[in-house]
């Protein structure tokens, strides 16, 4: 097989065999396909498509260019959840721990933000102590003992994804369903569970801006997890403003610890029990949607989905007295309040843009080498559809120093546009996708 003849095909809209895409995963993986010739492969896809049994070809090639972790030998239902990423989303922060607490095995790899979005492992770090790379013999021992682990991908899952996925950053091709389906799908099959759920996000602070992408995007990944053999089911869910009042590493992981502790925050709460029960569905423990979150619920109210939380900070070499104390857990020198000037209504907050307000506090990174400081972030105080008055607190923001709060105020009051008149907020949740 010769690499330019499959380039041609894909540029020619004809469609590539499993052998073909086997072979040029493997030559890319080995070094025998240099990137110039893949990266013409990527923006033929890009630009042309692949058909699903391409789509699910490629994710398998993928899966199988490096380990696959078995979780077999473990008792009991294995689960994992993918968000495709967003500003403010401390989802597994609190799903975990919620679904654990219900008997699920929840084995979770994670990565970390990336320019305005966030990163599950940053969050845990906020934890002095926690480990977010510990081998894959501990990963299958949390879950077969406290029943969680959350970890980062180890160098040999899905080798392919990383150099793929390092090339697609840099050569425009990161915005292609089939891609962004394989690089998701492949890295979720490679971590073993038997069943994924999917959070799809849409909207400004989403990869896929517009609720039509999202859709396809949801439906492809769970037509791919689906033939895999996997219970997949994706929710697709608002990213138009950032998830929650809390922007910022260590200020998500209280607002996760108020969540496990009975608070709505805004949408987190409703997020995480419409995700945990479609696990509890598809794992048939529930019956019904109402049954699911009715169990979860119920988890949260008596206090065993938080100790679930403490156990994986312990577990994972943290102290988990530190989860019944957030006031240990970082906190920025600084706090500056921001004052509304003018009366109205919230019509908008730019969720990307927001996200970099804390990407530039030192909350993100910019190239995957920044070292980001776990403390600073983003306090909301008013959301979509709120009434506001000149004067009246809109946020606050946590910084290092006073020059950088300063900027962050600026910055911050560029990403909201007020109404005159009443605002309502559109759906949540816009659709359930079960496989
Ligand atoms: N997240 C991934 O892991 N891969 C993509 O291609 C896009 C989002």
């Amino acid at each position: 097989m010769v690499m330019t003849d499959l380039i041609a095909k894909k540029r020619d809209r004809l469609e590539l065999t499993r052998e073909e895409i086997e072979y040029m995963i493997r030559e890319y993986t080995g070094g025998g396909i240099p990137d110039y010739q893949m990266s013409a492969m990527c923006m033929a896809i890009l630009l042309n498509g692949m058909t699903r049994e391409e789509t699910l070809f490629l994710t398998t090639a993928m899966t199988n260019s490096g380990d696959v972790i078995d979780l077999s030998g473990l008792e009991g239902i294995k689960a994992d959840k993918h968000s495709t990423g967003g500003v403010g989303d401390k989802t597994s922060l609190i799903l975990c721990p919620m679904l654990a607490s219900c008997g699920i095995k929840m084995a979770k790899m994670s990565g970390r933000g990336l320019g305005h979005t966030g990163g599950t492992l940053d969050k845990l770090e906020s934890f002095q102590g926690y480990s977010t790379s510990i081998s894959e013999e501990k990963f299958r021992d949390n879950v077969a003992e406290i029943g969680l682990a959350i970890t980062g991908q180890t160098k040999d899952i899905d080798p392919a994804d990383k150099k793929l996925y390092a090339l697609r950053d840099v050569t425009g091709t990161v915005p292609s369903i089939p891609l962004i389906v394989s690089s998701i799908m492949s890295k979720k099959l490679a971590a073993g569970a038997d069943i994924i759920v999917l959070d799809v996000k849409t909207g400004s602070g989403a990869f896929m801006k517009t609720l039509e992408d999202a859709r396809i995007l949801a439906t492809e990944m769970v037509h791919v997890g689906t033939l895999a053999g996997k219970k997949t089911a994706a929710v697709l869910t608002d990213m138009d403003e950032p998830l929650g009042y809390m922007v910022g590493n260590a200020l998500e992981v209280k607002e996760a610890i108020r969540v496990l502790q009975g608070e709505e925050a805004g949408h987190v709460r409703q997020l995480c029990l419409e995700l945990g029960a479609c696990v509890l569905q598809l794992s048939g423990i529930a019956d019904s949607p109402e049954q699911a979150k009715e169990m979860l619920a119920s988890h949260i109210a008596d206090g065993s989905a938080l100790d679930k939380l403490a156990d994986l900070v312990e577990a994972q070499g943290g102290n988990r007295e530190d989860v019944y104390h957030p006031e240990r857990l970082p906190l920025a020198a600084v706090q500056r309040t921001v004052i509304c000037r003018e009366n109205g209504y919230i019509a908008h907050m730019t969720a990307d843009q927001i996200g970099l307000v804390s990407m530039h506090l030192g909350g993100g990174r910019e190239t995957k080498e920044d070292v980001i400081d776990l403390s600073v972030g983003i306090e909301l105080k008013k959301k979509v559809g709120d009434p506001v008055k000149k004067g009246e607190e809109l946020a606050v923001i946590h910084a290092r120093n006073e020059k950088d709060a300063a900027r962050a105020e600026e910055e911050l009051l560029a990403c909201y546009q007020f109404s005159e008149t009443p605002v309502t907020p559109g759906p949540f949740i816009k659709e359930i996708i079960m496989g």
